[in-house]
């Protein structure tokens, strides 16, 4: 299955963007970048990294397969050079940017080693960062959820999501340099959890989508238990893993 993501704009941005966009500049960060780099985000999604490099002062470029999304990156974002390609064929010169960055990426590219030698080809400095399994609330109360309800999620994007693998991916074009970024994602209540599941983005929102109507309300009713019963605002804690190199 393609992990080019084919949903709107606002369905993503309800569902992940609300954590990608507090995760951005942490990550960021973690890259060392400043202001006056070139710097290419890979699998650009939404544009949540793009905004938080030219908050910076970075010159952004950005490389993504879904047209939806390319769509909505060339609204936003009018000064951005914006291409419609995979990660794994980035339509750039060698050594066209100082830094090429991709975040929660390569877990849905098909094939993350040439994916990331890419991004070493075009790019002085390369960071990768992915969700740890189990270390995103929100995604352990969902897998609790389907375990309970059925069917279970999987199958969906599982590599890349420890320290270990992120390490590997990396290791073959330099010194790795990993962390752990943490970020939380802020939830009005349970109907705005609820809401932002049911858009049907990314695995977790398919398999949502995928249940008949008796299915869903039980998903709903455990759901809830699941995350403790919220009577009100509340937050949920989510770790990526990340690594970075300077090809030598
Ligand atoms: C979880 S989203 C992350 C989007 C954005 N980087 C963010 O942080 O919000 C994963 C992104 O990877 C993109 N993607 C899937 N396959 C890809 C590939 N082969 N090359 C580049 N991006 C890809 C999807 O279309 C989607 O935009």
């Amino acid at each position: 299955m393609s992990g080019v993501f084919r949903v709107g704009e606002a369905a993503y941005d309800d569902f992940m963007g609300r954590y990608s966009r507090r995760l951005a500049p942490v990550f960021a960060d973690f890259a060392g970048l400043r202001g006056g780099e070139r710097v290419l985000d890979v699998g650009a999604g939404t544009g949540a990294l793009v905004e938080a490099l030219l908050a910076r002062g970075c010159e952004v470029a950005a490389a993504e397969p879904s047209p939806e999304f390319c769509e909505a990156l060339r609204r936003r974002f009018p000064g951005v050079a914006v291409q419609e390609a995979p990660a794994e064929q980035l339509p750039f010169a060698d050594g066209a940017f100082d830094a090429a960055l991709a975040q929660l990426v390569v877990a849905f590219v098909a094939d993350a080693p040439a994916a990331v030698a890419e991004m070493a080809r075009v790019a002085r400095r390369i960071a990768v960062c992915m969700w740890g399994v189990a270390e995103v609330d929100m995604f352990a109360a969902i897998d609790r959820t389907a375990s309970v309800v059925g069917p279970d999620r999987l199958p969906e994007p599982r590599r890349y999501r420890n320290a270990q693998e992120i390490h590997d991916l990396l290791a073959p074009h330099g010194e790795v340099k990993a962390a752990e970024l943490d970020v939380t994602g802020s939830y009005r209540d349970f109907d705005d959890f609820w809401h932002a599941l049911s858009g049907g983005a990314g695995p977790a929102g398919r398999w949502l989508a995928g249940l008949d109507a008796e299915a869903r309300e039980s998903a709903h009713a455990e759901l809830f238990r699941q995350l403790g019963s919220p009577d009100g605002p509340f937050e949920l804690a989510a770790k990526a893993v990340a690594a970075a190199v300077t090809p030598g």
